[in-house]
Order: structure tokens, then C-alpha cells, then sequence
């Protein structure tokens, strides 16, 4: 008997008991769970494949302990999320679930790109493996599976293009859902595995993002998220980024749009000037990385940091109340203290509403793990230290000005911490939690903000504008 963690999709670290080792595991049962890792695309990549699962006959299981078919969607953009991944694999396969059958243990996403047949051995012991690049042959691989065959590998596609069927998408959320506008990215940042796992961006046909989000809006969606690595690159024949965006803004009912997430080399005065309106929303995801111009150039991130202060000077000036989130990491190969402090000195400017602050983690197939002058250990968490220090009074700076607002909350689930707590978001993407009493999941209600803490709000509903279900 083993004991182990898991993660479950979007539910945080839920400990699971364990359950012996047994013999080859067939499909009878057919139910399913899938473990979702990392970012928005692979929770969109993991609504793809429940679709998939469900159009194959499966059902989702009550419980990760009860699914005789279980789909680890990693991540491998830090070592520490491919750690995540690997050890939730190598503690779940050819386990017996809680009721009777055995069952399958199946990898998808970044880390199985990265890691292809490895992870079909010990002590991974994967029963197959679906990189992020071949998606769209689940269901082959799954055919596959019913026929009683093991250890697959599938790591490319003939169809690289992964415009998925929209109708294949088992959604989770009641009105909000990504639409992927691009996959892939070219930008080769040299800290960055993205490319390699993902491949280079390849755009979707605007006919079919515009066609997703009609449909979508028509059946119920009121908030919608516009996904790519590098969202605004979009370029499609004559469509640009801002196209897109003005032609998806005219859906009628349409509530709320947002992309994530935004390249500073690529945003554009006029997607600033369009964020200014509904349904655009007064957020954007804008990755700084750093603040010094000799790193910026390392990372080859094709832009300065006055630049990058231009960019949050048009988002100041031009949309009322904008909130601008940022990613910042420290640690690169040679990053001197000057550098950190330059860094120090963009987010003191910049006012960020919010930061994730991150430790850079050399990663295969990058150029920057190839760099020598690495930046000792104890150097790197002091100034981690100091970063997060500067973070928690930004954030906290940033949403005390709410006090007193009223806001319109999309209200999307129960607090993790407290079940009498429902928990939404505002236009500008921050948590606000309500009590669970005055309106429901999928409502859109006005509340009156009371408190605010560093990563949330607290507020009171005053007003119910959109009821729960979908009209
Ligand atoms: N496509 C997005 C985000 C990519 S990954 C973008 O271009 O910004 C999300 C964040 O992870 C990045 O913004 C970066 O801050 C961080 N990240 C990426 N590679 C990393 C690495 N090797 N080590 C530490 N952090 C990394
Ligand atoms: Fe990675 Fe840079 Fe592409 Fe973002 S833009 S996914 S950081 S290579
Ligand atoms: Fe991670 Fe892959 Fe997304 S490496 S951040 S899951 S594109």
C-alpha cells in the first residue's frame, strides 16, 4: 500500500488514499477524471479531451479514487510543475480504483511532449502518452485503448492545426469559457520551453473563432476568454489582433471579453483604445519578466522597459480603472543586483494591480540553460523575498481602492475555504467573495465592496442583474 497525493482539475491538492497495485486494466466501466495542471490553454485542452472521452462513451467519475480511466494534463513550464505531473503520474498507474476495476493512467499536455516513451517506463508506468502537439487523435488513441492495446505514444498530428470541433468541448463553467484565437508560439524568449512543447504559433481561422463565440453567447456564455501564448500576435490573412477583437465586441449579449495572454512587444495603441469599451474589460495580463533593458535582451523579449512603461502609460491613460497584472522572474542567468534593482524600479512606476513573481528554472531545449552565470541560490530567494514584499503592497494598495465600489460579479462557484462563501469576479478579474445565500453560481449580480484583502474582495450583493440559468 502506498499513500500519495493528487490534484484534481481545479480543485486544488485533494489527498487521495491509495489502493493496491494490480493486474492490466481493461475498460468496462468507462468512467473518467482528468488532473489538469498549468494554464488556461491546458484547461481548454482539458475540456477538449473530456469531450473527446464523453463522445467515446465515458462518463466522469464521482471522485478521481472511483474513474477507471485517468488523464494527467501537465505542465512543464517550471522543473517544480513538471515534478507535479511526473510524481502524480508515478503515484497513480495500474491502481485499483475504490469500487472494483482496475484502471488506466494516461499523460497529455506539455510534460508528455517533453518526455514522449520516457514516461511509459518505471516509475511512470504510463499506459499512454498524448503530447500537447497531438491532441485531436484522442479519439484514435482511445479506439486504441478499447482494443485492449497499451503503451502508446503519440506525440505529433497530421492535423497540427488543433482547431478543434467547438462541439467536441465539454465545458466546465456555467457562463464563462476560453476560446482559443492562436496555438503555439514562435517568440523563442531563451528561458522559455513553450515553443518547443507547443510548436510554433500556427493561427486559427477568424470564420471559426467569430462562429465559437456567436455560439457560445447564444447559448448562455455571457464571459468569454480569448486564449493564446501570445494572444495579441494574432494574425490571420488581413485579420490582426485588434480585427478580431472589434468584430467579436459586436456580439450581441455579450458581457464580458478578455484575452490573456498579452504580448508587450505586440499590443497595439488601438487594442488599448478598444479595451476602453465593453464588453472589453479593463484587465489585461501584460508579463513583464524584467525590468533591466540587458536582461529584457538576454531573454530576447523584443522590447525596452520604457517601452513596456509607454505601453502601461496608454493602459493608464486611455481605460478607466484599468487593472494590469504582470509576470515577473527572478534569478536569470547573470541577473546582477543593479538589474534586480531596475526590476524593483519598473514595478514601483508601473503601480502593478498584480504580480506573479516567479524563480527562473532552467528548462531543456532553452538557450538560456545553456548560460553559466547562474545566480546563486541564497541571492535568488532574498530577492525573491524582497520582490514578494513590494507585490503584497501593490496588491494590496491595488484593491483597497474598491472599498466602497459596486461592482458587477459574475458569480462562478463556492469558496474553497468556506462553502458559505460563493466566490466571482468582477470586469477587472479579481475575486470577489459574496455570502453564498444571496445569489447563486452563474448569476450576474452588482455588489458593494467591504473589504479588501491582497488576492481578494469581500462585498455584499445589492442588486441581481442576470439569473443562474442560461437563457
Ligand atoms: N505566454 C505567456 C506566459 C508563458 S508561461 C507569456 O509570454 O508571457 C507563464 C510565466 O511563467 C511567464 O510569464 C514567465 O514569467 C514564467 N516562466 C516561463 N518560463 C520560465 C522559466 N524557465 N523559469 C521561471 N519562470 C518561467
Ligand atoms: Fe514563452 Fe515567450 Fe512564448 Fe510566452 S512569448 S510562451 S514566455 S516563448
Ligand atoms: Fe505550462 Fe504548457 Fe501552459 S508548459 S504554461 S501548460 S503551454
Amino acid at each position: 500500500m502506498t499513500k500519495v497525493k493528487a490534484y484534481r482539475v481545479d480543485a486544488g491538492i485533494v489527498p487521495i488514499k491509495l489502493i493496491s497495485r494490480t493486474k492490466r486494466p481493461t475498460l468496462d466501466n468507462k468512467t473518467y477524471s482528468i488532473i489538469t495542471f498549468g494554464c488556461q490553454m491546458n484547461k481548454l485542452d482539458s475540456e477538449v479531451a473530456a469531450g473527446h472521452l464523453q463522445a467515446a462513451g465515458l462518463t466522469p467519475a464521482q471522485t478521481v479514487e472511483s474513474a477507471d480511466l485517468l488523464l494527467v494534463n501537465s505542465c512543464s513550464v517550471r522543473a517544480k510543475a513538471q515534478d507535479r505531473a511526473t510524481t502524480t503520474l508515478h503515484s497513480l498507474p495500474q491502481t485499483k480504483n475504490a469500487t472494483r476495476s482496475t484502471r488506466l493512467v494516461g499523460i497529455m499536455g506539455c510534460v508528455a511532449q517533453q518526455m514522449k516513451e520516457k514516461l511509459l517506463d518505471a516509475p511512470f508506468n504510463a499506459d499512454f502518452v498524448i503530447g500537447a502537439r497531438a491532441l485531436p487523435r484522442l479519439p484514435e488513441i482511445i479506439d486504441r485503448l478499447l482494443a485492449g492495446e497499451r503503451k502508446i505514444v503519440a506525440s505529433e498530428s497530421e492535423r497540427p492545426d488543433c482547431d478543434y470541433d467547438p462541439a467536441v468541448i465539454h465545458r466546465t463553467g456555467k457562463r464563462s469559457a476560453y476560446v482559443a484565437v492562436s496555438r503555439g508560439c514562435s517568440n523563442l524568449c531563451t528561458y522559455c520551453i513553450v515553443p518547443y512543447v507547443r510548436g510554433p504559433i500556427w493561427h486559427r481561422n477568424p470564420e471559426n473563432i467569430i462562429n465559437e463565440v456567436s455560439q457560445l453567447v447564444q447559448s448562455g456564455y455571457l464571459d468569454l476568454c480569448l486564449l493564446g501564448q501570445n494572444v495579441n500576435n494574432y494574425s490571420h490573412g488581413r485579420w490582426h489582433f485588434t480585427q478580431l477583437l472589434e468584430r467579436l465586441a459586436q456580439t450581441d449579449r455579450l458581457r464580458r471579453l478578455r484575452f490573456i495572454t498579452t504580448h508587450p512587444k505586440d499590443l497595439s495603441i488601438e487594442t488599448v483604445k478598444l479595451m476602453a469599451h465593453p464588453p472589453l474589460v479593463p484587465y489585461i495580463s501584460m508579463p513583464l519578466q524584467s525590468g533591466s533593458d540587458r536582461i529584457l535582451r538576454l531573454m530576447n523579449r523584443g522590447y525596452t522597459r520604457t517601452e513596456y512603461l509607454e505601453k502601461v502609460a496608454w493602459l493608464r491613460e486611455h481605460i478607466d480603472g484599468s487593472f494590469i497584472s504582470t509576470d515577473i522572474m527572478v534569478g536569470f542567468p547573470g541577473e546582477s543586483e543593479a538589474d534586480f534593482e531596475d526590476t524593483l524600479e519598473v514595478v514601483r512606476l508601473a503601480k502593478f494591480d498584480n504580480i506573479y513573481s516567479f524563480i527562473y528554472s532552467p528548462r531543456p531545449f532553452t538557450k538560456a540553460a545553456s548560460l553559466k552565470n547562474e545566480v546563486p541560490r541564497d541571492v535568488v530567494k532574498q530577492r525573491f523575498k524582497r520582490l514578494l514584499a513590494l507585490e503584497r503592497q501593490n496588491n494590496i494598495d491595488s484593491l483597497h481602492r474598491f472599498v466602497g465600489s459596486t461592482l458587477e460579479v459574475l458569480v462562478d462557484g463556492a469558496s474553497r475555504k468556506d462553502r458559505a462563501v460563493a466566490c466571482g469576479r468582477c470586469p477587472q478579474n479579481v475575486v470577489v467573495n459574496l455570502p453564498h445565500d444571496s445569489c447563486e453560481v452563474g448569476e450576474l449580480v452588482l455588489a458593494t465592496i467591504t473589504t479588501a484583502g491582497i488576492h481578494s474582495l469581500v462585498g455584499k450583493v445589492t442588486r441581481r442583474l442576470v439569473p443562474a440559468a442560461k437563457s
